[in-house]
């Protein structure tokens, strides 16, 4: 476990003592949330988290794996866009998981969360990790005002295309860099698609995880991230696993020079006898597939590939 996933259990852990709620109200809530989740129930009529148990369940339940996606997400940033990061809006930020994983990637950066549920707000201003500006608002209504990067992580889904529409509209005014995170189903791989698109016609270039400019040539690009579960987790979830693999899809957008991938590996790589297989999208747009084989020089990068990486 990396030091900042070890504070993040550690705050959700005192979190979740200092509120007192036992294991089983605590457990109901998460299988509701998951359910409201997995079936995309949720919009402007019915918020996912409610009160202050919902928004302590999401908070042990999913912010971790959400920051895990989002972490991965903004290292895309610092690897493939040429330009500084010293000022970041998080829209729909729920208990601060975007917070959390850019205040960690950038030490000292000047972060604001805004968030329409004050049951979020009031637990993600406990477990802040640093002085961030909470601001309790439709992200419709955030005021807007230059900013290095706008994160927008595991929102889309919640809002209907016109209001998507008119917050990348927002974001696109005043942002030199956008990163949207999606869940890896092919329905976020679609939201993404369409935030791509608009941010392409709003003058923004694509830096990750696309190496091109063109149409996307894959039914559904998503990658995964591996975290530990807590005892507490597993419990929530009734898993006996000690980790669990998060299943996400994104768009690292920027008005800043890139430097992309020359491809990116899409897939998780195999390896049958003697060679690696992997799955890429290239630089001009196309899926193709590699066969490294165990007498190419390149073999042994092939084999320490990972699903996502740069290739
Ligand atoms: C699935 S949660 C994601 C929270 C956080 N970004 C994360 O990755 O863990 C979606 C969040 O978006 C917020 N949200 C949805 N629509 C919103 C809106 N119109 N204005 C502000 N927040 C919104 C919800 O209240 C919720 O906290």
């Amino acid at each position: 476990m990396s030091s900042v996933d070890s504070q993040l259990h550690a705050a959700l852990a005192l979190a979740r003592a200092a509120s007192g709620v036992p294991h089983h109200e605590l457990r109901r809530r998460a299988e509701a949330l998951s359910h409201r989740y997995r079936t995309e129930q949720i919009n402007d009529a019915t918020p996912g988290m409610s009160d202050a148990l919902d928004a302590l369940a999401y908070a042990v339940v999913r912010m971790p794996a959400t920051f895990r996606a989002l972490h991965t997400a903004l290292a895309a940033v610092e690897r493939h866009v040429d330009g500084p990061v010293t000022t970041h809006v998080d829209l729909g930020g729920g208990t601060g998981a975007a917070a959390w994983a850019a205040a960690a990637r950038w030490p000292g950066l000047a972060i604001e969360v805004v968030e329409r549920q004050s049951a979020a707000v009031r637990l993600g201003q406990k477990l802040a990790l640093g002085n961030w500006l909470w601001t309790t608002a439709d992200v419709r209504r955030w005021s807007g005002r230059p900013v290095d990067l706008i994160t927008i992580g595991y929102v889309f889904n919640e809002l209907t295309p016109d209001v998507r529409r008119e917050v990348l509209q927002l974001t696109a005014r005043h942002a030199r860099t956008i990163v949207v995170v999606e869940p890896g189903t092919p329905s976020g791989h679609a939201r993404i698609l369409d935030a791509r698109a608009q941010l392409i016609a709003h003058g923004f270039r694509i830096a990750a995880p696309c190496p091109h400019q063109h149409d996307c040539p894959v039914d559904w690009c998503h990658f995964a991230t591996r975290l530990p579960r807590t005892e507490l987790h597993r419990h929530l979830k009734d898993g006996t696993r000690n980790f669990e693999d998060e299943k996400f899809t994104y768009v690292v957008a920027t008005r800043h020079p890139i430097h992309p991938a020359a491809s990116r590996v899409i897939a998780r790589p195999t390896t049958p006898k003697h060679r690696v297989v992997l799955d890429l999208c290239t630089s001009t747009g196309t899926a193709e597939q590699l066969v490294v084989p165990k007498s190419s020089p390149g073999y042994r990068a092939a084999r320490d590939t990972a699903w996502g990486d740069a290739w």
